[in-house]
């Protein structure tokens, strides 16, 4: 054998050796991941070195970096504020995820809206379990909305400098009740028929744009071009309205809400975080401090 292809014969020993060798060290990997090098392709920062580090891990991680870096510990307490904000965006999660699935098995028309609901209660493997968990999930979540403006209120964090993001919370509640409203003529059921019937005929009486409500009639609205007749899709609840509700409930408010959503929770982080009472310090971190010095 020449020295040549002795050279490349060991050359690709060695080749094989470290592949084994590789291949070896394969599990290790898997017993401590923070140490793999797909682990430290992901996550560029160490989670716990120093400040500077904690900071830089949120930062560069994009799921993390939609939290603040640092939080006021006593702000965040559920004695504080009940979690009604976060519970509420739960259910709104719960709800489209339900709701999507619903929309597998539901056809928004006369002939067939009320027979999909009995199919689904009775024939659609699990139907009775995701029908009850989105209605179930929508009452609680109207429960939620209220509780969370409640502590709101309670807390004074409508105050300045937050007025601006308890007026986003007021559009967020009216779509809230809007979305539910919306929802309720879905089975086409006599409860949601008489509930939208009810609730569309209080619209006649909306001031300018409600034929039946001041200034209306002056300005020229009948019972064919009034704010009912647009919500109805005609002057009785009926295939249109049902076309409506549905196009509504499933579209139109869940994009308008999710952006609304946004602006909240963005408006929280720019405000300065939730507001709280004051940050109280550990006896151990007094403690901390006087041995540092
Ligand atoms: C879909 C409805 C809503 C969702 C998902 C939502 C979500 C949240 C979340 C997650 C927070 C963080 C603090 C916490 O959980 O309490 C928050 C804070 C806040 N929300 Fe809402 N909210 C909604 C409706 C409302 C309503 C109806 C109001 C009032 C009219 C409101 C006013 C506020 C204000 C002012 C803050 C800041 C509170 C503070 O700094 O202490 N929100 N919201």
């Amino acid at each position: 054998m020449s020295e040549t292809e002795k050279k490349s014969e060991t050359g690709k020993c060695k080749s094989r050796l470290s592949l084994w060798q590789k291949v070896r060290e394969g599990p290790g990997q898997f017993r401590q991941p923070r140490q793999s090098q797909i682990w430290k392709s992901i996550f560029r920062h160490k989670l716990d070195e120093t400040p500077r580090n904690r900071v830089l891990a949120v930062l560069t991680n994009v799921f993390l970096h939609l939290h603040p870096t640092r939080i006021n510990r006593d702000a965040i307490r559920y004695a504080y504020t009940w979690g009604m904000g976060g519970i509420t965006f739960f259910l709104f999660l719960v709800l489209t995820v339900t709701g999507i699935l619903l929309m597998f098995y539901y056809h928004p028309s006369k002939d067939q809206a009320f027979r999909d609901i009995l199919y689904l209660e009775h024939d659609v493997p699990f139907g009775s379990l995701l029908r009850n968990m989105h209605r179930w999930a929508a009452h609680a979540m109207i429960i939620t909305v209220w509780l969370h403006m409640l502590r709101v209120f309670l807390t004074g964090s409508y105050k300045k400098p937050r007025e601006f993001n308890w007026c986003i919370g007021v559009i967020l509640l009216v779509l809230t009740m809007l979305l539910s409203f919306t929802g309720y003529l879905l089975p086409d059921d006599q409860l949601g028929f008489w509930a939208v019937t009810v609730g569309t005929n209080m619209a006649r009486s909306t001031p300018l744009i409600g034929h039946e409500g001041p200034f209306g009639p002056e300005l020229g609205i009948t019972a064919y071009n009034d704010v009912r007749f647009a919500l109805l899709g005609g002057s009785i609840v009926d295939a249109n309205a049902l076309l409506r509700a549905y196009v509504w409930h499933c579209v139109g408010i869940p994009v308008v809400i999710s952006v609304f959503m946004i602006v909240h929770f963005w408006r929280v982080r720019k405000d300065g975080g939730i507001s709280g009472p004051a940050p109280v310090v550990l006896p151990s971190e007094v403690q901390g401090d006087k041995t540092s010095k």
